[in-house]
């Protein structure tokens, strides 16, 4: 058996790996993520060379219909994180941890990110939670599974939190990423967190920080690529930067599909066999 060596140069495009990945910080290099939930779209964002690919828990919202990120279970992102590791060559594949599956103690967190590693190809995990889970980032990454933190806004907890809403308490989340960091975390998730402390954070820990309603001093960023790319109908966070409306052209290829059916227009001779 050999192992595929990563010092080699005959390929132009290296996979990034989690120690590529935290060796961004210091390069200065900025760090950018999107979220895909299958094959073909993982395959497009890993084309463009974007750092990071995220199977994160929001396919609950934008794929499942769900008003929250909550219902969508370990068996489906198991199931996306799948077709997503089966498309990506360059990016490092980071899938989310569903509720409640990081908070059912140590062994179970265990068990099911080593499911997620196993059953996929993908590469880390990503959990929400700062200073609280630092025993299940440091059991995980013992385990030898690479641990993303998620601090500031944890959607999964929206019920405790009482909204969406912009975390501003200042010692306890430097608290948290410190902690996150102190316990293993290779990178940390920074969310809706006010510009001018996401930046203090991330001067604060030896690790990637990535924002996504952190402002600008964050080492990287992410968004729910239905977000930015104009799918998703209805409100999009203030956040969001919208670089597509993919909706819009979706629908005109339809309209333009169905008056061709009805008219006749389609099929055609070039898409006829005879
Ligand atoms: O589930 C998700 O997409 C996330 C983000 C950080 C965007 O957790």
């Amino acid at each position: 058996m050999s192992y595929p060596t990563s010092d080699s140069n005959t390929a132009s495009r290296q996979p990034i790996t989690v120690p590529k990945f935290v060796g961004f910080k210091a390069a200065g290099h900025k760090i950018s993520m999107l979220t895909a939930y299958d094959y073909a779209l993982a395959s497009l964002l890993d084309s463009t060379g974007i750092e990071g690919i995220l199977v994160g828990d929001s396919i609950s919202m934008v794929v499942q219909g769900h008003s929250t990120t909550l219902p969508v279970t370990l068996d489906e992102i198991i199931y996306h994180a799948e077709m997503v590791g089966r498309a990506v060559r360059h990016a490092l594949v980071v899938v989310d941890m569903p509720f409640p599956a990081g908070h059912l103690g140590t062994h179970e967190a265990v068990a099911s990110a080593g499911r997620i590693l196993k059953e996929t190809r993908c590469q880390a995990v990503k959990l929400e939670g700062g200073a609280e889970q630092a025993g299940v980032i440091a059991a995980l990454v013992a385990a030898g599974i690479p641990v993303m933190a998620h601090c500031g806004l944890r959607p999964q907890s929206v019920h405790v939190l009482g909204g969406y809403k912009v975390q501003r308490e200042r010692e306890r989340l430097l608290f948290d990423a410190r902690a996150a960091a102190d316990a293993g975390a290779f990178a940390i998730v920074l969310e809706c967190i006010p510009a001018d402390l996401a930046t203090d954070i991330t001067a604060a820990v030896p690790v990637p920080t990535i924002g996504i309603g952190a402002g600008a001093g964050c080492d990287g960023q992410v968004l729910v690529s239905h977000d930015m790319l104009g799918l998703t109908e209805g409100h999009v966070p203030r956040f969001v930067k919208t670089y597509a409306n993919l909706r819009e052209t979706i629908c005109e290829a339809v309209d333009r599909y169905r008056d061709d059916v009805r008219a006749a227009r389609f099929p055609d001779e070039g898409t006829t066999f005879h």
